[in-house]
This record gives C-alpha cells, sequence and structure tokens, in this order.
C-alpha cells in the first residue's frame, strides 16, 4: 500500500539509520513500531503504583512547545516526561517572544541555548516538524506533536496500541474511520500506521467534500453508504469536524452530517458483535457521535488518553537513548 509522501530523504533518521526523531509514520518499518507498543505496555502498571516515576530520563530537559491548542498531547508528554523522571519546560506560547515576531527557528536556538535536550512540537503549518529536525540534526530530537494537516504520529500510535490491546492483533481487524478525513492529520498518520501492521481492511465513511479522492489509490475502501461501510467492522473510529481548518462550509449543517454519518446506537449495530468505538478528542458531541455511544461500554475513548501516557513514554525513552 502507498503512503502520503512528503519531501525527500528520511529527516527522522541519522545516517546510520537510527531513529533520531518522530516526525511521521512513513518510512517505520512494523518492527519498530511494534518495539514502541511492547515498550508502552511495559509502563503502563506505573500509573497505578503509589511512586508514579522511574529515574529513565533523570537530567534530561524536555520542552513543550505548542503553537496550536491541546489538551491531551500537551499533558500527556508532559507527564511521560515527569513519569521517566525528565525536567520538563512548557513554553505559554501566547505569552513568549513569539508574538513580538520571533521566528520558530529563533525561539528554538534560544532553548537550546539552554542546554535542553528534546523538543515535542504542535504546529499549524504541515510541515514545521520537519523543518525544525532538519534545523537541529542531532543536537536535539523533535516530536511532532500534530503539523497542520499532516501528520500526529503519536496520537496513531496510541490508537494502533489501544486496537491490539483491547481489541486484538490489527492484522486481523476491519477498521472504519468516519467523518472529516480531508482536514485530519490523525487519520492519515492512523492510516499509514493500520497499514505498516497490515491491517486486512481499512475503510473511510464520510460526505465527499470531507474525503480526499487519492485515499483510494493508497488502498483504502471508501464509502458513502453507512450499510455497507459498517457491515463486519471491528472498530470504528470517528473524527472530529476540524472546522478551523476549513475554508469553505463543505456541509449544508452539522445536524445533517449526524443524520447522515453520525454513530447512533442504531447504527452501530450494523457494525461487527463487540465493535469498539476509539475518538482521538475532543469530541463534538451529537455531530460525530451521539452522547449515549460516547460514555457507552462500546467507547474506549478514555482508554486511548491512558494509553496515550504510556505511549508517549515509550516515544521519550526512544528518543533519548533509554529504550531501544
Ligand atoms: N487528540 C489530540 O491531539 O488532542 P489534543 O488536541 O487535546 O492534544
Amino acid at each position: 500500500m502507498k503512503t502520503w509522501r512528503m519531501g525527500s530523504g528520511d529527516p527522522q533518521r541519522n545516517a546510520q539509520g537510527r531513529l533520531c526523531h518522530l516526525l511521521t509514520l512513513e518510512g517505520l518499518r512494523d518492527v519498530e513500531i511494534i518495539e514502541l507498543l511492547d515498550t508502552a505496555a511495559s509502563f503502563l502498571d506505573l500509573g497505578s503504583r503509589t511512586v508514579k516515576k522511574i529515574p529513565l530520563l533523570r537530567g534530561r530537559t524536555i520542552v513543550n512547545l505548542f503553537y496550536e491548542n491541546s489538551t491531551r498531547t500537551r499533558s500527556t508528554f508532559e507527564l511521560a516526561a515527569k513519569r521517566l523522571s525528565a525536567d520538563v519546560l512548557n513554553m505559554a506560547i501566547a505569552s513568549s517572544s513569539v508574538n513580538k515576531g520571533e521566528t520558530l527557528l529563533d525561539t528554538v536556538d534560544n532553548l537550546l541555548a539552554m542546554q535542553v535536550d528534546g523538543f515535542i512540537l504542535r504546529h499549524s503549518e504541515a510541515g514545521a516538524a520537519h523543518l525544525l529536525a532538519r534545523h537541529l540534526g542531532e543536537q536535539a530530537w523533535v516530536v511532532n506533536a500534530g503539523d497542520g494537516q499532516h501528520a500526529h504520529p503519536t496520537q496513531a500510535l496510541l490508537d494502533l496500541f489501544t486496537i491490539r490491546h483491547l481489541v486484538g492483533p490489527i492484522h486481523e481487524r476491519v477498521v472504519l474511520i468516519l467523518g472529516d478525513v480531508l482536514h485530519s492529520r490523525v487519520a492519515r498518520s492512523l492510516i499509514q500506521g493500520l497499514s505498516i501492521l497490515g491491517c486486512p481492511q481499512i475503510r473511510v465513511l464520510g460526505p465527499r467534500t470531507l474525503v480526499p479522492p487519492e485515499l483510494v489509490h493508497l488502498g483504502v475502501h471508501v464509502f458513502q453508504d453507512d450499510r455497507a461501510a459498517l457491515e463486519g467492522v471491528d472498530v470504528l473510529y470517528a473524527l472530529r469536524m476540524q472546522k478551523e481548518r476549513m475554508d469553505v462550509q463543505p456541509l449544508p449543517s452539522l445536524e445533517e452530517y449526524h443524520r447522515r454519518f453520525g454513530l447512533t446506537p442504531e447504527r452501530i449495530r450494523l457494525a461487527a458483535p463487540g465493535a469498539v468505538i476509539l475518538h482521538p478528542g475532543p469530541m463534538n458531541r451529537g455531530v460525530e457521535l451521539t452522547s449515549e455511544l460516547a460514555d457507552g461500554p462500546q467507547a474506549l475513548i478514555l482508554d486511548q488518553v491512558t494509553h496515550g501516557l504510556a505511549l508517549r513514554m515509550a516515544v521519550l525513552a526512544r528518543l533519548a537513548g533509554g529504550s531501544g
């Protein structure tokens, strides 16, 4: 299966081929993803211990650099770093010199002069994390925490972890992604990850205006009919309407979207018995899914958040050299 391409070369590996940044799942080998998922599994029970800390990254300094809003990704990266005993600097972009016109690279160079070890970057521009990784080389590592519509690799990894941990082997499951795929960096990364781990059928359901036509060339099965799309599906992955990334209104109304494509108890009965619901958050209740489903037993949405913490610990451990 082909995947989205961005630029040439592999800016997330060093000359020896070692992963020195995490920018995208594109180009990762299945064994590399599985190793990250296995490491995350080893960290999962740390949260239920009285002392939720291990000394793996003691003495390291990690910067959270979020140019876009975040609840889950920023908080779990901060907690992941702290549970590994690293020091964390949360840059408050709104009150920083970014507001005086300082560029991303100048901001990073100044933070690098404070001898930090790595950056977690979220940015509205696709390619921002690649730019930063190329700029830094091996001086410090970069994790892409979401760049525009391009990629959100740690979200996809925690989704893969959740499916593997709570549903079953990915190479035996049918996954349906519903909604605004066009604007979704989550969907792009998830499709790449599912494909690398051998998911036998990746389906997409959504309005024509929100499903990129090139998906069919990547081996993804595109549906407009909900009944056909839902039949035999094990994992339903609902996406948020990314209104902040829409130049024109792609739908008559959100009510119309919910009526045709939203997850409802009636609609989910068309899926495989025991089908589960995932959502990256934040949710729009009553749009992509009903509150009844969001809070019901089939929803693994808060499990995804718990797994995200363990998964991000695994990523930090890997990049900082403590594991793998
Ligand atoms: N899924 C996700 O990226 O959520 P946040 O925007 O809250 O980080």
